[in-house]
């Protein structure tokens, strides 16, 4: 008994020593979520110098905080078991690789640790409050409103946009990550985040039809997937606890993935994720390359030309992979038919490198309709990004798995990627698809337009 008691001191003794050195994100058990905490927000300032140890900070000790650098705020949200959040970490330290600043996490989780989401809800005001006091002081230390980023959370998101008001706007930037939906959907822009709040707001839209908010809130609202379910995440409960945050979490992971260089994600300005989908706007070649921002860290560079827009908002669509990096690439495949009569129907495509690496696309748009000497210009999203394209397959299929089987006649076929305009496209002449048979051939160069 008396050696159970001073293992569990000697516990005691290892954690209070390093909570001291290197404080870390509160950690609540579920018992905290079911009795429900009282709120109490720490911020632990990380920098360069100081990557992996936070600084406690607070409105009357700025500690490390260099005020001439940016400084970007870190606001989570509704926590129901406790736990802190497991992109914390990663946040961090992705902010920290790509600019020299300083990060603060917000920590509310006593506050945030409930399981009666209404209660994390009704705090949000008050972590405000506290985050605008502390804003206040780093301005009197010279600090510029411009240097001021606020990347929000779900509930997070709302506390920068009521921060962003108190300021009158005037802080730099606010990022929201799937900012919260319930409590939040359909009220008016004093009590949501707004896209006046801050000097430019880029919302990621993950879970629109959950815990996610569905209306536009910032001057970029990027819907990856149309904004409802996710790639990769699990359809049904069966998931498990997964089921519930998966979407909503995945607006963070593809913010984090900007950070990193393995691919960049761009998103397509239009009016509807099936207008995007049709290949309805995703004409944005060299020429217009201001009209298709990056997802993510980088989405403010493409602020001016954002909020010359009337009104300043804009929405912008593209789908991703079910993994890391998520990217996709988008290639067009443009399609002359030369058929007697009109053929409705679908195509599947594939690729394949001098490597053996193959890549394939479902174009499941709806079906698209051929007609003689008509151009049809087909998006095709594929996984991988093949470089040197050796062979193409085609499939076409009316859908029908009675009657008869119908041909597609091809005058020309022409692909080409988005992603890389400067790259060669890919032609190839004459051809017939006989219905739900795989068709393979070698494309050529596409001879160039004479001028
Ligand atoms: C890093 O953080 C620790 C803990 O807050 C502090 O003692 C130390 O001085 C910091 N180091 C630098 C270089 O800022
Ligand atoms: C702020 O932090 C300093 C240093 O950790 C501490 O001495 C002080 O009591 C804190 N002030 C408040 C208001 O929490
Ligand atoms: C603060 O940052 C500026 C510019 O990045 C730098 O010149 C200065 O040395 C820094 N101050 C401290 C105390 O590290
Ligand atoms: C992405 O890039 C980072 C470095 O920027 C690397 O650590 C990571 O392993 C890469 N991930 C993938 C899936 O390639
Ligand atoms: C293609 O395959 C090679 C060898 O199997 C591999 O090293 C390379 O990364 C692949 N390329 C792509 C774009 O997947």
């Amino acid at each position: 008994m008396l050696k159970l008691y001073f293992f569990i001191s000697l516990l005691c003794l290892v954690k209070s020593d390093t909570d001291e050195t290197c404080p870390s994100f509160t950690r609540l058990s579920f018992h905290s979520a079911v009795v429900g905490t009282g709120l109490n927000v720490k911020l632990m300032l990380y920098t360069r110098r100081n990557q992996t140890c936070a600084q406690v900070i607070n409105s009357t000790f700025l500690g490390n905080l260099n005020v001439t650098k940016k400084t970007t705020f870190i606001i989570h949200g509704f926590r129901p078991t406790g736990s802190p959040p497991v992109w914390m970490e990663d946040l961090v330290q992705g902010l920290l690789y790509v600019e020299d600043m300083n990060v603060v996490v917000v920590d509310w989780n006593r506050g945030a640790t409930t399981v009666i989401y209404n209660h994390a809800s009704s705090k949000t005001r008050k972590v405000a409050t506290i985050l605008k006091e502390f804003i206040a002081k780093m301005l009197v230390q010279g600090a510029s409103f411009d240097d001021i980023y606020m990347i929000g959370v779900s509930l997070g998101a709302h506390i920068a946009g009521f921060v962003g008001k108190m300021y009158k706007g005037q802080l730099g930037r606010i990022t929201g990550l799937d900012p919260a939906g319930p409590l939040y959907n359909g009220r008016p822009p004093e009590d949501r985040l707004d896209p006046g709040d801050a000097q430019f707001v880029d919302v990621i839209h993950s879970d629109i039809d959950a815990l996610g908010y569905k209306e536009p809130l910032g001057n970029i609202d990027f819907y990856p997937n149309g904004g409802l379910d996710q790639p990769g995440c699990p359809k049904t409960i069966l998931g498990g606890m997964r089921y519930f945050k998966c979407d909503h979490q995945r607006s963070v992971y593809l913010y984090l993935s900007s950070l990193r260089e393995n691919c960049s994600i761009t998103a397509y300005p239009c009016d509807s994720y099936r207008d995007y989908r049709n290949g309805k706007c995703v004409n944005c070649g060299i020429a217009q390359k201001e009209s298709c921002p990056l997802l993510g860290y980088y989405a403010d560079n493409w602020k001016e030309y954002l909020k010359q827009k009337d009104p300043p908002m804009t929405k912008a669509f593209f789908d991703t992979a079910e993994k890391e990096p998520y990217c996709i690439y988008h290639y067009f495949v443009d399609i002359i038919a030369w058929n007697k009569n009109v053929r409705r129907g679908s195509i599947t495509i594939k690729l394949k490198d001098k490597a053996g690496n193959i890549t394939e696309s479902k174009i499941n748009h709806e079906p698209a309709v051929f007609q003689k000497y008509h151009q049809v210009s087909l998006l095709a999203r594929f996984n991988q990004d093949l470089d040197k394209v050796a062979t193409v397959s085609l499939v076409f299929s009316t859908g029908s798995v009675i009657g008869p089987k119908y041909k597609l006649r091809i005058l020309r076929m022409k692909l080409r990627s988005l992603a890389h305009p400067e790259r060669p496209e890919l032609c190839r002449y004459d051809l017939v698809l006989m219905e739900n048979i795989e068709t393979v051939f070698q494309p050529i160069l596409c001879p160039e337009l004479l001028m």
